[in-house]
């Protein structure tokens, strides 16, 4: 069945934070640890395609222990923002780059495929519904984390009959606590994060779940992010836990590793590519191998290297650490170019820089 165009109901929280509860959070929100008044719900069955749409007040859904993605994992999500511009105006960034990767994901994952009015719809709704949560000043946003699951209860191995959609808003601060300060980055050896073939592509709960050993081992050895390396030679660059990553050249140039199939497509990475061909540079995407960095930083041919992903937007990497050496590049600051792109990046976010790409909806 195929679902019916977008439509939503409103059920107001009675028991909404109060002005000052909520104006406490804002001032100093995190990232990941608050959550707004309300969320949205649909449901999807092959009988009646996505149905049932509502905002609901914010609460713990009801899980039976026999239902599916609490055994198999069957699980996908996104994650964007919504910023607040000088006028008081609500704007999301590229949401409907997030709506066809939720798609990707879906088809991946088994799940039904959610359309992309459906996407809008929701997010809009959610952040219409919560709209005195947007935080405005700093760097501050509205953390969008739509999700979807395999909710029907049965033990056996098969897609889903029924699946939830669910979209949750977080107001969000610097992802990092340091703010906009060098990370470093801990070679994971032993571990991948994907395969060949596997779900690296996808942005499914499973692959968050299979990098956070070595995450956890990077932090033992005082990082603060992982990279991880192609499954098969264990050689090419592939990405962080949760940002990819890009590489500034001593001629200018700026290189990211190639969508390798096992690698998230991230949205930032994307437009970041079009802002630095913007401001000049030239962008390649090839294959990139962690010796070329190891060996890239020390000689003076790589210059900055910086991490970028809607969390943490852009930031900055000082240091790369392995079992028996480390590399550190940039002067425990922010390089020029990183600082450039990352000021022309948040500044089209924000409205202050003209939206030239179309990137830019506004929901409020
Ligand atoms: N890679 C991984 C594994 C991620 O979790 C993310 C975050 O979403 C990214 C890359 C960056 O993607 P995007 O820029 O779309 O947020
Ligand atoms: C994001 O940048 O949106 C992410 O999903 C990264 C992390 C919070 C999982």
């Amino acid at each position: 069945m195929t679902s019916t165009p977008f439509a939503a109901t409103v059920s107001r929280n009675p028991a909404a934070k109060t002005p000052e509860q909520r104006d406490a959070i804002l001032a100093d929100p995190g990232f990941g640890n608050h959550f707004t008044d309300h969320m949205f719900l649909a449901e999807w069955t092959p009988d009646t395609g996505w149905a049932n749409g509502r905002v609901v007040p914010y609460g713990p859904l009801s899980i039976d222990p026999a239902t599916a993605v609490l055994h198999y994992a069957q699980e996908i999500f996104e994650g964007l923002k919504a910023y607040v511009h000088a006028d008081g105006s609500v704007w999301l960034f590229r949401p409907e780059a997030n709506a066809a990767r939720l798609q990707r994901s879906a088809h991946r994952l088994a799940l039904p495929e959610l359309p992309t009015d459906w996407f809008l719809g929701s997010v809009t709704a959610l952040v219409d519904a919560d709209r005195d949560w947007v935080p405005s000043g700093g760097e501050k946003s509205l953390y969008l984390r739509p999700f979807m699951f395999a909710s029907e209860v049965f033990l056996g191995v098969r897609p889903s009959q029924h699946v939830t959609y669910s979209v949750i808003a977080s107001p969000a601060g610097a992802y990092f606590k340091g703010g906009v300060k060098p990370v470093s980055i801990w070679l994971s050896s032993q571990y991948s994060r994907a395969g060949t073939g596997g779900t690296g592509a996808a942005k499914c709960g499973g692959n968050y779940a299979a990098s956070l050993l070595p995450q956890q081992e990077g932090m033992e050895h005082g990082c603060e992010q992982v990279v991880f390396l192609d499954s098969t030679e264990h050689t090419w660059i592939e990405e962080l836990g949760g940002m990819n990553l890009y590489f500034v050249h001593s001629d200018g140039s700026i290189v990211t590793p190639t969508l390798s199939g096992s690698i998230l497509e991230g949205i930032t990475r994307d437009s970041i590519i079009q802002v630095a061909r913007d401001l000049g540079h030239e962008v390649v995407e090839r294959r990139v191998s962690i010796q070329e960095w190891r060996e890239g930083v020390a000689d003076g041919s790589i210059t900055e290297v910086f991490a970028c992903g809607t969390a943490a937007v852009i930031t900055p990497v000082g240091t790369l650490k392995w079992d028996g050496g480390e590399v550190t590049s940039g002067d425990g600051e922010a390089g020029k170019v990183t600082s450039d792109i990352r000021s022309a990046l948040i500044d089209i976010q924000y409205g202050r820089a003209e939206d030239r790409h179309g990137w830019l909806t506004r929901v409020s």
